[in-house]
């Protein structure tokens, strides 16, 4: 079983890795020559991470619930097996469990270049496996500097192909989201969830002035988050992701959901590297699919 001090003692790094415990979940705190950066073990759910000298690019909700099995709003909560909705039970949990059950740290290591690299692996537990009977290992390693590399594996262990649909759902912190456009969208097609579940083209960058809620499919490109108040561009390149949300709840449902903060939708933006809808991935017997993404900044 793992508490503070056996984390701490086997996995902890000094100038790089700490473990603490708050309001009942343990996260990981990360501080090394390029970055600091949290993570909590419910969810391998990655918080924050800025950048030394910077505006934190992660975005994490000022009225976030920390809690025993809720799930964080902001960060990079980890969508899997399936992404929105469940496709034929409605009480299972929308974008699956992995975010709200505890994960175990499975390594640490402070890289040559500065970085820090950690590694999580799903624990399943009575409560998923009635959800989700197959077997499987979910591993997601984060490397955190510069630049922040992610990468969630799913190995198939069982004997049958297994349909999954995950996602990086990575929230961004913004300036203003009325200065931001996000391009390397021009041309894609687009599930617009908003607006019926309409299927639409994107002319141009993607400009947010109300409630935005699209899954671009067959999609495998980089996207990048222009900042200009910020003075910075966002990078998002991604393997292994034929799909990117682009998510903002806009004032009436930020209202609703009640974890965002007053006028948090203002200073947060969505763009998520998923495979989703039609997008999902079948992993045969003893083959993994790995879902990867690199976030950088530039000036
Ligand atoms: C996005 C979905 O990925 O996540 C939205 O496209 C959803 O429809 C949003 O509202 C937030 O989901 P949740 O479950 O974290 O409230």
């Amino acid at each position: 079983m793992q508490t503070i001090e056996t984390l701490n003692a086997r996995y902890g790094i000094a100038h790089h890795v700490t473990f603490k415990e708050s309001v009942g979940l343990m996260v990981a705190e990360l501080d090394n020559v390029h970055a600091t950066a949290s993570i909590c073990l419910q969810g391998a759910h990655l918080m924050t991470w800025t950048p030394k000298g910077q505006q934190p690019v992660i975005w994490l909700s000022p009225a976030a619930k920390l809690a025993p099995g809720k799930s964080i709003r902001g960060g990079v909560p980890v969508c899997w097996p399936w992404f929105g909705p469940h496709a034929t039970q409605s009480s299972f949990p929308g974008h699956g469990f992995a975010r709200t059950v505890l994960w175990e740290v499975i390594g640490t290591k402070a890289l040559k270049d500065g970085a820090t690299w950690l590694a999580f692996r799903l624990i399943p537990t009575e409560a998923t496996r009635a959800q989700w009977p197959h077997s499987c290992e979910l591993v997601l390693q984060a490397a955190i500097g510069a630049t922040l590399d992610m990468d969630l594996g799913t190995l198939n262990t069982g004997s049958t192909p297994i349909t999954i649909g995950d996602a990086l759902h990575t929230y961004f912190a913004v300036s203003d989201i009325a200065q931001v456009a996000i391009h390397g969208l021009d041309g894609t097609p687009y599930i617009d969830k908003v607006n019926g579940s309409a299927q639409k083209q994107q002319a141009g960058p993607v400009n947010i002035y109300q409630e935005v809620d699209r899954i671009y499919y067959n999609t495998d490109r980089d996207c990048l988050i222009d900042d200009p108040a910020w003075k910075r561009r966002i990078r998002i390149a991604k393997l292994g992701s034929r799909s990117t949300v682009v998510w903002n709840p806009w004032v009436d449902k930020a209202d609703k959901m009640g974890d965002l903060g007053d006028d948090g939708y203002l200073n947060m933006l969505c763009v998520e590297s998923c495979n989703a809808a039609d997008d999902v991935v079948i992993v045969p017997p003893g083959k993994s699919h790995r879902l990867s993404v690199r976030y950088s900044v530039l000036a």
